[in-house]
């Protein structure tokens, strides 16, 4: 291969500017953002090439294909996390690589190992939440459910671990500022998940947008060598985020041009790059330089062409499938989308309104700005919606708002009103242009009441026995660079929710959230709330199927919400405090705890006992606990282990998620549920950045949620 054609290889384009360019050009090894006319003359135009080597094709599909009219958009990664249901996100994997692959896509830019710390940043829906042992466990589900059995066969699709590592660290939630993270910290929870699936065989790492202590990820040698490489012997390909490479020359002023910034993304041992067409010169520049030796990007080429034969692209390119209809969007698909949509939707409050049984009421005013918003219900990189606003959205009849799954109970007389808008765009007063001349995205400004919309709402609620109040974001507050400086539910919501209660009427909050917002006083008066994310195509049958109880709400929360967005952060697993950690107006408490939520059952939990007492590093801690279904509902119970080190030589979080299981209970079914945990696992990480078993007293805790109060404690000792 001559140099260009090697440079060529580690560059991914985005497929909507000129082909040509792309792949005759430039010689580009990856296209993203794609479409299957797109695909196929690409590979048509790389097929004229010399060497005549197929292209890779990426894709964001990351809770669903995002590009592909039609195709199953199932629950955010957020609200799928709810589930705490690994098989089902394998399943969700699995069944998605079956619609990409059909859609000659390769590889998919998911999952997202972020831990969501502070809630204003903007990709909060897109993480598992904010505990590295759950993000473990569903990422490393979807990883398998991605690559499927082995590339070769024709429906796994490369998964991708994003971003590494630290890039949720914000600045006051802003998307992609300076991550303030120290080596430890990263250690200690960023880094863990990503080791994980790094260690099982994830094949391609996607490195984020942010610097820590002034050097961009892209160039961190300590994290790509020392760490990923090095000690976690990942031989996989790592993939810069959107333009990274250029960025370090445009945006954050690192390089003057081209050259030396190329020179540094592989010297730092990057394989693809990702957005960036100057590269292309950039690299080669560097070669006529002396910055680089032409055999500097051998590496990088010989990963990208492995991944293509291991994919069997040189035999087949994979392109789009004759009869993808029969795959993308199929029935079988929406089946598992109902599925996950009911298991992701979490039950925060009920005074005892729910389930609306038969002998109910069935006169129900559903209001809201979001009652009937098919976009918002699909939440980012859904086809039409945020991130892949190029496309001109999935198809209305593929979608369930709220409003559609109250009109499906039969017997329920529905009265529909808007009741408040949200927001309008702006231009922003600090200017029009980024450095590089693209056009700076508009700014949300909030929509004021409108009394006539309102009192709409107000006709509505007084003619029905309940309200169901849909409120929450929209897409305009989601997503990368939407991160939102307040949590408050914003636009006329407040005023619409006030009014509702003030109605005097039973009101069921119903809110359709991207991620964790904090709620008006008013809320305090709703008989119930229900927190039901992004809950994607089928989300409004199932919030109407839990709503009327045909179907038992078993989510819980994978992440903590806040009573005040001055709370920020909120996540369950800090590090202790000491004196003068707290505010002096208001409680630390979250509003609802990371693990909490509600069944139309309830669950007690009873006679904690561990085996043994007294463990050496290498054993096991076994412990059994009863848990009771006391109620006459059947449920599935989410049994949450925790570990808590008590003493410790570095500061460390007071207790930890260390283990989980489900259990079916039928109504007054009780059953003894056995934990078995490795000491191994019972670590942390002391000052010097190393992580190990420190012996001393442990106690494992056991409940329904990480709230301390609800959780048994059993002691033990480590020698
Ligand atoms: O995969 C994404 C990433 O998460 C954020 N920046 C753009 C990439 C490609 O769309």
């Amino acid at each position: 291969m001559s140099v260009e054609e090697k440079v060529g290889q580690m560059l991914q384009l985005d497929a909507r500017d000129d082909l040509d360019d792309i792949v005759l050009r430039r010689h580009a090894g990856s296209i993203l953002h794609t479409s299957p006319e797109r695909i196929i003359e690409a590979n048509r135009l790389s097929a004229e090439t010399r060497l005549r080597i197929p292209l890779l094709v990426g894709e964001d599909c990351i809770h669903g294909h995002s590009f592909w009219p039609g195709a199953t958009i199932y629950p955010t990664q957020l609200g799928m996390a709810a589930s705490w249901d690994a098989d089902l996100m394998e399943r969700v994997a699995r069944a998605t690589a079956e619609e990409v692959a059909a859609t000659g896509v390769h590889w998919t830019f998911s999952p997202v190992l972020c831990i969501t710390r502070d809630l204003r940043w903007g990709r909060v829906n897109e993480t598992f939440g904010e505990d590295p042992f759950l993000i473990g466990e569903l990422a490393s589900a979807m990883v398998r459910g991605y690559q499927g059995q082995g590339l070769d066969d024709p429906t796994a699709i490369l998964a991708t671990a994003k971003h590494f590592a630290g890039y949720s660290e914000t600045q006051g939630g802003r998307d992609a500022s300076e991550a303030d993270i120290s080596r430890r910290k990263l250690r200690s929870w960023f880094l863990p998940p990503f080791e994980r699936v790094a260690r099982e065989g994830c094949r391609t790492f996607m490195l984020g947008y942010q610097s820590t202590d002034g050097v961009p990820i892209t160039v961190n040698d300590w994290l790509l060598n020392d760490v990923l490489r090095g000690e976690w012997g990942y031989s996989g390909t790592m993939l810069t985020d959107w333009d990274n490479v250029g960025r370090m020359v445009w945006e954050q002023k690192l390089h003057t041009d081209y050259a030396t910034a190329a020179a540094a993304a592989v010297t730092a041992g990057n394989d693809m790059v990702m957005a960036t067409p100057k590269f292309y010169e950039g690299a080669l520049d560097a070669v006529a330089r002396g910055l680089l030796a032409e055999d500097a990007f051998d590496a990088a080429a010989a990963r990208i062409l492995t991944l293509k034969f291991d994919l069997g692209l040189f035999e087949d390119p994979r392109l789009p499938v004759d009869g993808l209809d029969a795959v993308v969007g199929s029935a079988e698909h929406a089946e598992l989308n109902l599925e996950v949509a009911r298991r992701s939707i979490v039950l925060l409050e009920n005074d005892g309104i729910l389930p609306l049984a038969a002998a109910d009421p069935v006169r129900v005013a559903v209001v809201g700005p979001l009652a009937d918003d098919a976009q918002t219900q699909l939440g980012d990189w859904a086809g039409g919606s945020g991130q892949a606003g190029w496309l001109d959205g999935q198809p209305r009849e593929m979608i369930t708002t709220v409003l559609d799954g109250f009109r499906q109970i039969d017997g329920w007389s529905i009265r529909h009103a808007r009741g408040a808008d949200i927001l309008t765009l702006e231009d922003d007063p600090q200017g029009t242009l980024f450095p590089d001349g693209q056009p700076r995205p508009q700014i949300v400004v909030p929509c004021a009441p409108d009394h006539e919309l309102i009192g709409e709402a107000i006709a509505a609620a007084e003619a029905s026995d309940v309200v169901v109040a849909v409120v929450g974001d929209r897409i305009e507050l989601v997503g990368e660079g939407r991160s939102t400086a307040t949590l408050e539910l914003i636009g006329a919501q407040i005023a619409l929710l006030d009014a509702m209660i003030a109605t005097g009427k039973p009101v069921i909050v119903v809110l359709l959230a991207s991620k964790p917002l904090v709620l008006p006083p008013s809320v305090a008066n709703a008989a119930a709330v229900i927190w039901a994310a992004n809950p994607g195509m089928l989300g409004g049958q199932a919030i109407a199927e839990i709503v009327a109880g045909r179907v038992e709400p078993t989510g819980r929360l994978p992440i903590s919400f806040a009573r005040h967005v001055g709370q920020q952060p909120t996540y369950y697993n800090q590090i202790r405090g000491q004196h003068g950690d707290r505010y002096a107006d208001l409680t630390m408490a979250p509003r609802w705890v990371f693990g909490e939520g509600l069944s139309y059952t309830t669950v007690a939990y009873s006679d904690l006992s561990l085996e043994e007492t007294t463990l050496g590093a290498g054993d096991t801690i076994v412990a059994e606990v009863t848990v009771s279904n006391t109620g006459e509902r059947p449920t599935r119970e989410t049994v949450q282990v925790y570990v808590r080190d008590c003493v410790t030589s570095a500061s460390w979080a007071d207790k930890e998620l260390k283990g989980y299981r489900q259990v079916d209970l039928a109504p007054r079914a009780s059953t003894r549920v056995r934990i078995e945990l490795p000491v191994a696992e019972c670590t942390i990480v002391d000052s010097k950045g190393d992580r190990h078993v420190e012996p001393g007293e442990f106690e494992l805790l056991v409940g329904p949620s990480s709230s301390e109060e609800k959780l048994l404690v059993a002691g033990f000792d480590v020698r």
